[in-house]
């Protein structure tokens, strides 16, 4: 895979077709390949970037920060926080020579596209947000968090992927261990525990940003799985009500890996709200 090394990070990605940029970023503990079903179709109309992000996939951690250890994490040493992974992006997109993109997050690569929106709103064209949320986490969930940052420097990831998968996709696909299923198991399996451990730290630590969702003035496709029990339709709609140029998809038959699950159906609505919003 190529590499492309910012300041602070080195990136890998893969890229397909030509046209207007897409940025896909992906969720956690994941990587790019997550983009595997959507990525060709996506790339006869866009010019699709698919980074994996700092310390996933093929993006190696950075060595100097930490959390390098369950006691960095007990002593609240992670100095990482979601906005660093947009900043990453933003260094990778211009040593691409990408001045401006659509950009599309799925949960925490969402939360990533949330904080690039906000916070480089020149380099945006539009954005996409999928199976993720605005809302920061509750006290408990950021605790859980923590708890989950220890236990992977302690335990490896094996026990995440258990917990996450049948929050990950619809329970036809849990219950049949399809390939997609096993494919996930795997990649969770295979994470770094850094990378993990800061990303859920992260998380843990992101703002609410419902209130400046009226900030974001791009147009933005709202897309949530109808079985997605981690980002639920309900949420999403209600808060996707708050874009001044906002539009909400359900996908049907579908869980929080909607890409994954229904990936014609999702190609569907991104080529036919690029088309109405004259991105491509
Ligand atoms: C994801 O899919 O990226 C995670 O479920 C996000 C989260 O845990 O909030």
């Amino acid at each position: 895979m190529p590499v492309i090394r910012t300041n602070s990070a080195e990136i890998a990605y893969r890229e397909f077709g030509s046209g207007t940029p897409l940025l896909l970023i992906h969720g956690f503990p994941l990587d790019g390949s997550m983009w595997d079903p959507v990525a060709e179709k996506l790339a006869q109309r866009f010019r699709v970037l698919i980074p994996d992000l700092r310390g996933f996939g093929a993006s190696p951690w950075s060595s100097s920060h930490p959390p390098q250890s369950a006691d960095d994490v007990t002593a609240n040493k992670s100095q990482f926080a979601i906005s660093d992974y947009a900043d990453d992006l933003v260094d990778f997109c211009a040593a691409l020579g990408v001045e401006h993109a659509i950009v599309c997050g799925l949960s925490m690569g969402g939360y990533v596209a949330l904080s690039f929106a906000l916070h480089h709103r020149d380099r945006l064209l539009g954005l996409i947000l999928c199976d993720t949320r605005a809302a920061a986490d509750t006290p408990e969930a950021a605790a859980a968090r923590k708890t989950t940052a220890e236990r992977v420097f302690r335990d490896g990831t094996g026990f995440l992927a258990e917990a996450m998968l049948p929050k990950l996709y619809s329970p036809q696909q849990v219950e049949a261990s399809s390939p997609l299923v096993e494919r996930t198991l795997t990649l969770i399996q295979n994470a770094d525990p850094r990378g993990v451990a800061a990303a859920a730290l992260a998380m843990a630590a992101r703002p609410n940003v419902i209130a400046r969702l009226e900030e974001i003035t791009v147009p933005t496709l709202v897309i949530c799985g109808e079985a997605d029990v981690i980002s639920p339709p309900a949420e999403m709609a209600a808060w996707s009500a708050e874009l001044p140029r906002g539009r909400f998809v359900r996908i049907a038959d579908a869980g929080h890996m909607s890409p994954e699950e229904q990936p014609e159906t999702f190609v569907a609505a991104v080529l036919s709200w690029a088309e109405d919003q004259e991105l491509i």
